[in-house]
């Protein structure tokens, strides 16, 4: 069943809108007291993540301080690689760390593909209650990371400036790594189906990695695994579409190739142009993006402002799709009174273009 306020699935779908749809990446997060306070009840952030009531909490937080036009599942795209039995943790002040990097050859032959319904129920049973709990007001976001972007934590054992271990293997011990890819790109899809069985009425795919890629190996290491994920996934669910979501940080090159893989909409970071991007692809798929998160750390005139161009940007969206969005996740110190104006702005600004 279409949820009540359906504009962020029609915008996906390139139908027409009474205004153009927004929901932010990260928007349950540390920049909300609400949520710290959830987080330090649940007392670390796998805690809360493995509890389906409270991500179903920090979920619905946003959503009920701010007119978003969609939720996102609260979870994190190191689920899998947890589930593959690295060790996660979340070392305050210095992000993921895996227990267990996947670096030698006896590393990736002992991965497999985590049974979904065992080790990460948890996400599925968040998606259900999370559904209860939003009576259909607005649609569900589900998401996965790129198996690229796995790959990369997965072989550093957590964030890197240069991705050295994980482009040793690629430049070394191609097939090794192509193994992994494999292992990842057959999980998300079983996630990300799982997700849908549970209720997830669109879902993304994070590829935030995939920019730090040279052409050739954007298209053998990442956009082909994203390409065999989308073909796997249900395209409808429950007499409804499910529409897919690519969003690869820093591939405004690329954005043909993208537009290419299958999804029904492409997400764009600050640094693209929306009208030329939108005069490249729009023909196959709706884009979703692209304001500077710092923009929110502006006074409210420049928020309004900024907020308007990227609007304008688009231009009139007669039988395109824009889904306004940030150009990556939210800031953690951004005060919350900026993401008001900001969803205030687009609600009413938009109106115009979509007669
Ligand atoms: O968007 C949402 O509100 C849904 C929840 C969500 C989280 N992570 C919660 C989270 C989503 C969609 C993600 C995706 C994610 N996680 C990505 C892809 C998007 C992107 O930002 O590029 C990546 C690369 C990760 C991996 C990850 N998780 C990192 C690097 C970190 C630590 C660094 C940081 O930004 O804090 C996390 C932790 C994390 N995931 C937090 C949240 C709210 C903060 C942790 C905390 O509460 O202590």
């Amino acid at each position: 069943m279409r949820p009540d306020n359906d504009t962020f699935l029609k915008a996906l779908l390139r139908q027409k809108c009474d205004y153009t749809p927004i929901w932010l990446m990260r928007q349950a997060g540390r920049y909300l007291s609400e949520y710290n306070a959830t987080r330090a009840k649940a007392g670390s952030f796998m805690k809360l993540a493995q509890s389906p009531d409270l991500a179903c909490e920090v979920t619905l937080q946003p959503v009920e301080r701010f007119k978003l036009d969609a939720a996102i599942l609260f979870s994190d795209i190191l689920t899998i690689p947890d589930a593959m039995g690295l060790g996660l943790s979340f070392v305050a002040g210095e992000g993921p760390k895996f227990a267990k990097p996947v670096r030698s050859e006896e590393d990736v032959k002992v991965l497999h593909v985590p049974d979904i319904d065992q080790s990460l129920r948890y996400v599925t049973d968040a998606v259900r209650t999370i559904r209860k709990a939003l009576h259909n007001r607005i649609p569900l976001i589900g998401f996965s990371g790129s198996p690229f972007t796995l790959a990369c934590y997965m072989v550093e054992g957590g964030s890197s400036k240069d991705y050295r271990n994980l482009k040793t293997m690629m430049y070394t011990r191609p097939e090794l790594l192509h193994r992994l890819l494999d292992v990842n790109a057959e999980s998300v899809t079983a996630y990300l189906n799982a997700q849908i069985e549970s209720g997830a009425q669109a879902v993304q795919i994070f590829d935030t990695w995939g920019g730090t890629l040279s052409e050739p190996s954007f298209k053998e290491f990442s956009l082909r695994y994203i390409e065999k994920i989308i073909s796997g996934l249900h395209k409808t669910f429950d007499g409804e579409p499910v529409p897919v979501i690519v969003f690869t940080k820093g591939a405004d090159q690329w954005l043909e190739l993208i537009a290419h893989c299958g999804a029904q909409a492409v997400g764009l970071d600050w640094t693209s142009n929306l009208a030329r991007a939108r005069s490249r692809v729009a023909d196959c798929v709706a884009l979703q993006g692209n304001l500077d998160p710092m923009v929110l750390f502006g006074s409210e005139e420049r928020i309004r402002e900024e907020a308007r161009r990227v609007i304008d940007d688009y231009g009139v969206v007669g039988h395109g799709g824009h889904v306004f969005n940030l150009g990556h996740g939210i800031n953690q110190f951004t005060p919350p009174e900026a993401v008001e104006i900001l969803v205030d702005e687009v609600h009413r600004y938009s109106r115009d273009f979509h007669r």
